[in-house]
């Protein structure tokens, strides 16, 4: 059977990345592959239901953070793992930089906090993986102290690769001044994605090798060709 492909697409409102998103599907399926598409928050029944709340009411900024993990959760646990143990191509609209980036650099909460509720939500052993790694399903269960979770990194759940389209705020302003009525985060000034955007680059430096960050200013059709240029070497170069 082939191996399941988790792909995720980020970027600050505005950078045009849901355009690209069903290109990438049709690459994917030109090649034999089965493609689930999904976002975030959001994906499941429950996590739209969450998506609606943390997208429209004012909350506190752990609130906020906390949702987008428990919508993130069920939606790993009701389609993501299950679309990749059955070998299919998950494309995914936003995903756990998002939250680093929005929750994280926009609203300025705590780095390590994310990292805590990222390394709880994601754990591979949590989300069926069998126990073989000789870690606690949950940190927090982690017998011992700080110490174990400082020495034992768990295995965790992460894009096998995220396409970054990557815009200078002020063009990203100008685009969505002419588009619809503005949720909860499209509505912030020009410095809160500017923020975004400065954690989406802190995500990458950590793990470079799975990001491709797209150049968004471009025009559409060029963003499209180096969306389509990345994705086919990446594809190439899977193994089977
Ligand atoms: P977006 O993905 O841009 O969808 P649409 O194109 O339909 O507007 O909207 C999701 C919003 O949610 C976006 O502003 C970013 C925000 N968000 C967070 O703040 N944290 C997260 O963890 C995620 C996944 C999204």
């Amino acid at each position: 059977m082939t191996r399941g492909l988790f792909i995720t697409f980020e970027g600050i409102d505005g950078a045009g990345k849901s355009t690209h998103i069903a290109r990438v599907a049709d690459l994917c399926r030109a090649r034999g592959r089965v493609v689930v598409l999904t976002r975030e928050p959001g994906g499941t029944p429950l996590s739209e239901k969450l998506r609606d709340m943390v997208l429209h009411e004012p909350m506190d900024a752990l609130t906020e953070a906390l949702l987008m993990f428990a919508a993130r959760r069920e939606h790993l646990v009701q389609v993501i793992e299950p679309a990749l143990a059955r070998g299919e191509v998950v494309l995914c609209d936003r995903f756990t930089d998002a939250t680093f980036a929005y929750q994280g650099g926009g609203r300025g909460f705590d780095w390590q906090t994310l990292g805590q509720l990222e390394r709880m939500v994601q754990n591979l052993v949590s989300l069926g993986h069998g126990s073989g790694h000789g870690f606690s399903p949950y940190p927090c269960d982690a017998v011992g102290s700080d110490l174990a979770l400082a020495t034992q990194e768990p295995p965790l759940r992460q894009p096998d690769l995220t396409v970054w389209f990557d815009l200078d705020p002020t063009i990203s302003a100008q685009r969505l001044a002419t588009a619809r009525v503005p949720d909860k985060f499209e509505s912030q000034p020009v410095a809160f994605f500017a923020a975004v955007r400065a954690a989406y680059a802190r995500r990458q430096a950590q793990t470079p090798g799975r990001f491709a960050r797209i150049d968004a200013a471009q025009s559409m059709s060029v963003v499209g060709e180096d969306v389509v240029r990345v994705l086919t070497d990446w594809l190439q170069a899977q193994p089977a």
